[in-house]
């Protein structure tokens, strides 16, 4: 990779903007999956869950020639429904699928391998939406790559160093064959007008960065009886670390993007030296009774109906942390600060960024749209971000990911999103180690989430097995014990 492309511009490398983004190509190695402007693209969607669902319409909003053609889910009854629930919307004459989806039943596809078979119907230059729980992204995105597809891939796209390794590797050949890589990132393109205004220097030198996404509890779905340990594990995927990669990658990751943007000065294949971390294990690992006190419903009945129906559920399966607060530095000495929190009942702040310069600082609040301005050492505004976006970020970005692979314009967000990931990684493992960690030691040796390989069967073993009183507290990480080169 040259040094120009290395430094293209954030706009530019990030595919975000319009005119900026999609400056003439100049460094496709060939182009033999190009789409032009009228020709059919194919589209399978792996994964059909909320995501999936709603990338799929996103897509559909673009309106240019296209058809669905098959879905893949890990479970049977969801790939059912996601084929269903798009034929009935595209026969429907007012929606934007009307008439864009034509899957046979033999193009619905379950189990863990369902995603070769969707992306099996395809031929190069379609594409595919992977939209499964993190953990099987790099997998499922070296497949797409193989199979000579653009691909729409949600966020995040790996969840440990070795996922980071295997993507970073898809990404060149993604980058030879021209593929237009895509990633889940929406929020950026809100945020990207204030960010290039701090690498124009509007603050001075950067100094410093905190983000925050302090957020409440997530769901968990009660176990079924008599299920399989792996299916329960991959319906609950946000309770394991292997599937989600915590959520300071899974959805944290959004904000730890933007501070990597504004740190990295346009630079995709930039990352923090190091990182520290403190954080752990206090709403999930508590004790019921002590979290009946705290009810996540302002109703006490309202909560008392739902505590009666999830109590098997409730609330310890799992090994996940609950809050994270890292300090990643940069080679320039530059530090970012970072928050999340899974927990009801505190301060809940999410997607908010405040930036400290030499000579001015900074906050973005939000997004579609948020609100963006700057102010000078004396407190004095010196931008503002006005206007509203062209559309909601979800579809901009299929609109500039179709306009890409039909003009043959630059995409390759596949670098800069496993930047962004991978620094999520290097904040948890510096919480789970309690140690500093250096980025290139846990590129280099950090563990291997899936120690089976990738996990294809149904058949194969869980990664993570409950103790004797179905719970995973045993195998929760804990800093000073966990090794995080191990493994
Ligand atoms: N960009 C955003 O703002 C945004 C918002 C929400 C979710 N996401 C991301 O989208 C992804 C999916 O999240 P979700 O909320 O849709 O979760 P979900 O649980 O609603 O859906 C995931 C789907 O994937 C299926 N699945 C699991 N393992 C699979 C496998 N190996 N092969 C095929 N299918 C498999 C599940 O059965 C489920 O239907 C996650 O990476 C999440 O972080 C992004």
């Amino acid at each position: 990779m040259s040094a120009l492309q290395n430094r293209r511009s954030f706009l530019k490398q990030t595919g975000i903007g319009t005119a900026a983004a999609v400056a003439a190509s100049n460094f496709a190695l060939n182009t033999p999956v190009h789409a032009a402007g009228s020709d059919e693209i194919r589209i399978a969607l792996v994964g059909c869950g909320g995501r999936g669902s709603g990338a799929v319409r996103d897509r559909a909003q673009v309106g240019d020639h296209y058809k669905i053609t098959a879905v893949a889910d890990a479970f049977e009854d969801s790939a059912k429904r996601g084929a269903d629930s798009l034929r009935k919307d595209a026969a429907k004459e007012e929606n934007p699928l009307a008439g864009k989806v034509d899957i046979a039943d033999d193009s619905v596809f379950h189990g863990l391998d369902a995603y070769k078979k969707a992306m099996d119907c395809l031929k190069p230059g379609d594409q595919v939406i992977l939209a499964t729980p993190p953990g099987f992204r790099p997998f499922h995105y070296r497949y797409a790559v193989e199979k000579g597809l653009h691909v729409f891939m949600e966020k995040p796209v790996c969840i440990d160093a070795a996922g980071f390794r295997h993507v970073m590797e898809t990404n060149k050949t993604a980058e030879e064959k021209n593929l237009k890589i895509c990633v889940g990132f929406q929020v950026r393109l809100d945020v990207a007008p204030w960010i290039e205004q701090i690498h124009a220097g509007k603050i001075g030198t950067l100094l410093s960065t905190r983000i925050y996404y302090n957020a409440g509890r997530i769901w968990c779905r009660p176990r079924e009886e008599g299920e399989e340990e792996l299916h329960f594990q991959i319906r609950n995927w946000y309770h394991f670390p292997y599937l989600c990669g915590e959520n300071i990658a899974e959805q944290h990751c959004h904000t730890i993007d933007l501070a990597n943007q504004i740190h990295s000065k346009g630079d995709r294949m930039g990352h923090p030296v190091e990182a520290n971390t403190m954080g752990g294990r206090t709403y999930k690992a508590a004790p019921e009774e002590l979290l009946r006190q705290a009810p996540p419903f302002s109703d006490r009945k309202e909560w008392d109906k739902w505590y009666q129906e999830h109590k098997s559920a409730f609330p310890r399966h799992g090994q996940a942390w609950d809050h994270f607060f890292t300090e990643y530095t940069y080679a320039d000495g530059s530090k970012v600060y970072s928050q999340c929190r899974h927990i009801n009942n505190c301060w809940t702040h999410t997607l908010s960024e405040y930036v400290q310069g030499t000579s001015g600082s900074g906050t973005y609040l939000g997004y579609n749209p948020g609100k963006g301005k700057l102010v000078d050492s004396e407190g004095h505004e010196i931008w503002t971000k006005t206007g509203k976006l062209p559309k909601v970020s979800n579809q901009w970005e299929h609109d500039l990911h179709v306009k890409a692979i039909r003009e043959d314009l630059p995409m390759h967000q596949g670098y800069a999103g496993a930047m962004s990931c991978m620094m999520a990684v290097l904040g948890r493992e510096a919480g789970y180690s309690g140690k500093v960690i250096k980025w290139d030691d846990l590129v280099e040796k950090g563990r291997d989430y899936f120690p089976n390989g990738e996990i294809t069967s149904w058949d194969s073993p869980a990664p993570v097995q409950p103790d004797a009183d179905g719970f995973y507290e045993n195998s929760v990480p804990v800093p000073g014990v966990y090794n995080p080169f191990a493994g």
